[in-house]
């Protein structure tokens, strides 16, 4: 008989959503007039952008043709052209230490931020700020990392900082030991920003205390404030300490496309079982 994995029935999400909508409808109900902002399940409203539209255009008569038809990439990042442009745009633009061959392009951020985690050990401890994009808690709960939830939907193992309005939705510093960090900014749900000071307390704590970030930029496009990081790794330090993810889901419309993109900087290392230093890149690549 094939064995189930048993942490899925750990998870609460199957029960939160409907019971969001069951109290927005609720709430709809009583108040008529009231304009809801919902913080639920959303999707992107704008079709995609023309420049977009004419190259996928492009690249489906390419593929049409056999003298440009291309099968397989040689290597699984993504095409090179593209990495190279995101890599000059995206990143060295910002003063951002970033070469295009640590940039791995894929078919969604939510897949990266769960696939991620079969390159870290099965006893990692996580935080999140909270509340937080289920995704990260979610997939810690099946990958086994995490106890049963209690009645307030919170799983046992994972620290939750909180983000509340008496802290100005700026959580703090973990000051209880964990290896693995989520941060989300601009933030979903909250829409926080975080300062370079702010990010620049995150990366000294999570090089003092020997864990990693996964910085989620999926809004970094959102910000139009001067001054305020798109990236972590406009904060020195943080390609030690930090993998990125981005999406083209905010920005140009491609939920349903699927394309994102995650940078695991080549001087990223975690120990091995013998006590080696090893490159998360190396691991990432292999998948
Ligand atoms: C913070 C955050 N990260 C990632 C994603 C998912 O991005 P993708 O469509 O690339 O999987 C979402 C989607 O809602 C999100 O809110």
């Amino acid at each position: 008989m094939t064995r189930i994995n048993d942490n899925y029935l750990k998870l609460q999400a199957g029960y939160l959503f409907p019971e969001i909508a069951r109290r927005v409808k609720a709430f709809a109900a009583d108040n008529p007039e009231a304009q809801i902002i919902k913080l639920g399940i959303g999707d992107v409203t704008e079709p995609l952008p023309a420049a977009c539209t004419e190259a996928m255009r492009a690249a489906v008569d390419e593929l049409s043709r056999r003298e440009t038809f291309r099968g397989y990439m040689d290597d699984s990042q993504g095409h090179e052209w593209l990495r190279e442009a995101i890599a000059t745009n995206d990143f060295q633009s910002r003063g951002c230490d970033i070469a295009a061959d640590e940039i791995f392009v894929s078919d969604g951020s939510k897949c990266d931020s769960a696939n991620i985690l079969d390159i870290l050990g099965s006893d990692i401890r996580i935080a999140v700020t909270d509340p937080v994009y289920p995704v990260y808690v979610d997939t810690n709960v099946m990958a086994g990392h995490t106890d049963a939830a209690n009645d307030r939907g919170e799983y046992g193992g994972i620290l939750y900082l909180p983000a509340t309005a008496e802290n100005n939705f700026t959580p703090p510093l973990p000051t209880e030991p964990v290896d693995v960090v989520y941060l989300c900014y601009p933030n979903n749900p909250t829409g926080t920003v975080a300062t370079k000071e702010t990010l620049a307390g995150w990366v000294d704590w999570a090089k003092a205390n020997d864990a990693l970030i996964l910085f989620d930029a999926a809004y970094e496009a959102f910000i139009t404030t001067p001054g305020i990081p798109h990236s972590i790794y406009e904060i020195d330090g943080a390609r030690d300490c930090a993998i990125e993810f981005r999406s083209f889901s905010k920005n140009a419309g491609f939920t349903g496309v699927r394309c994102a993109l995650t940078v695991v900087p080549k001087s990223l290392t975690g120990k091995s079982a013998g006590g080696e230093d090893i490159p998360l890149h190396g691991l990432w690549s292999r998948r």
